[in-house]
């Protein structure tokens, strides 16, 4: 027998205001057709009078209600983002208090960039097997549209603002791939590629948050790489095949990117999660949005196998084998 960590709900959180392609075509110079060609993205919300503790806490908020677990039954939070409320303290603390969890479950927000809940689900399930923890929150929230440049064409089509998240609670297992909840993770890093995909400030250096900057070409080369290599360490430290799978839920940066992974890993097209139409790049929202909505609309039922892979700035790269 061994611990795994199931996951028993889920939730996301997009913000009201929509902003279509044809909207930032009267910002910048750029078309619809450009952007669908190039990205797959056909609209991204954007926060308004939210901030990131706001799409963060409500997405949590429906995750728990859809677990039937009380705040207060939770004893961890993780919270990955790169869009921050505060510099200190975290923003995981401020949700912590937003939902109302008692006072001493430690919560805390991981910087991974795109890969960022990844890395978050890796920490959650490594502390549910250790048995420091029973159940945890797991949160991917963003307001990238604070730190995009409006006058960059290259960057302010790629990305949008919302949120997902996942509860998970300890539960008994076989020990192998017929278990449910997470059979596999892993996270990778390579410090050498930090300029491709960056902000152009931070406190530290700038004393400011920066805006986007993005060398495209290399991030798509190594993105392609990076995220079919996760997926087939996720898979193979699970014990599965690609022919066992039911889903693959990629990071939703692009669908160029999304349709070279699928051809890399030779996995069908009815196989592959897409939802970067309606709200574009979130970063690390991407995967529990794209989670939440298709468990929502019963795409993604329970004891589905899925994989999931993520790469973001760093580079960090990341994957998990979950049967649902
Ligand atoms: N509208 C119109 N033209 C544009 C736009 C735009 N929004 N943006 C760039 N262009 C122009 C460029 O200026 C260039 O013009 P030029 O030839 O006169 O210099 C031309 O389009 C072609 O530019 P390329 O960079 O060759 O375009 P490409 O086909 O490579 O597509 C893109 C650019 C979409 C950014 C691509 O490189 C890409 O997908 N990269 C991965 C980036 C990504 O998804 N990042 C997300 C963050 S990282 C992550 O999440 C993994």
């Amino acid at each position: 027998m061994s611990i795994r960590s199931e996951i028993i709900g889920f939730g996301h959180y997009l913000p009201n205001k929509v902003l279509t392609n044809d909207d930032l075509s009267k910002m910048v110079e750029t078309s619809d057709e450009w952007i669908r060609t190039r990205t797959g993205i056909i609209s991204r919300h954007i926060a308004q009078d939210e901030i990131t503790s706001d799409i963060a806490g409500r997405a949590a908020a429906m995750a728990l209600k859809n677990a039937s677990v009380n705040p207060q039954d939770v004893d961890l939070l993780i919270l990955a983002t790169v869009t921050t409320d505060n510099t200190t303290p975290s923003t995981a603390a401020k949700v912590a208090r937003d939902l109302g969890m008692r006072a001493g479950a430690p919560a805390f927000d991981i910087s991974a960039a795109c890969s960022g809940f990844v890395y978050a689900l890796t920490m959650a399930d490594n502390m549910i097997r250790l048995g420091q923890v029973k159940t945890a929150v797991v949160i991917g929230a963003e307001t990238l549209s604070k730190i995009v440049d409006w006058t960059d064409r290259n960057t302010c089509v790629l990305f949008g603002d919302g949120g997902g998240a996942v509860v998970l609670r300890a539960k008994e297992g076989k020990g192998d791939a017929s278990d449910t909840g997470i059979l596999s993770t892993c996270i990778f890093a390579d410090g050498s590629m930090y300029d491709n995909l960056k902000t152009t400030g931070g406190v530290s250096s700038t004393q400011n948050a920066g805006v986007v900057f993005m060398n495209g070409k290399e991030v798509f080369k190594h993105a392609v790489g990076s995220l079919s290599q996760a997926a087939e360490t996720a898979m193979s430290d699970a014990g599965i095949n690609k022919e066992d799978i039911d889903w693959l839920v990629p990071h939703q940066a692009n669908i160029r990117i999304i349709e070279s992974v699928r051809e890399k890993l030779d996995l069908p097209e009815d196989k592959v999660i897409i939802s970067l139409d309606h709200h574009g790049n979130t970063s690390a929202a991407s995967i529990p949005l794209a989670l939440s909505e298709n468990i929502e609309s019963g795409r993604l039922k329970k004891g589905d196998l899925v994989v999931l892979t993520a790469m973001g700035a760093g580079f960090t790269w990341g994957g998990a084998a979950v049967r649902l």
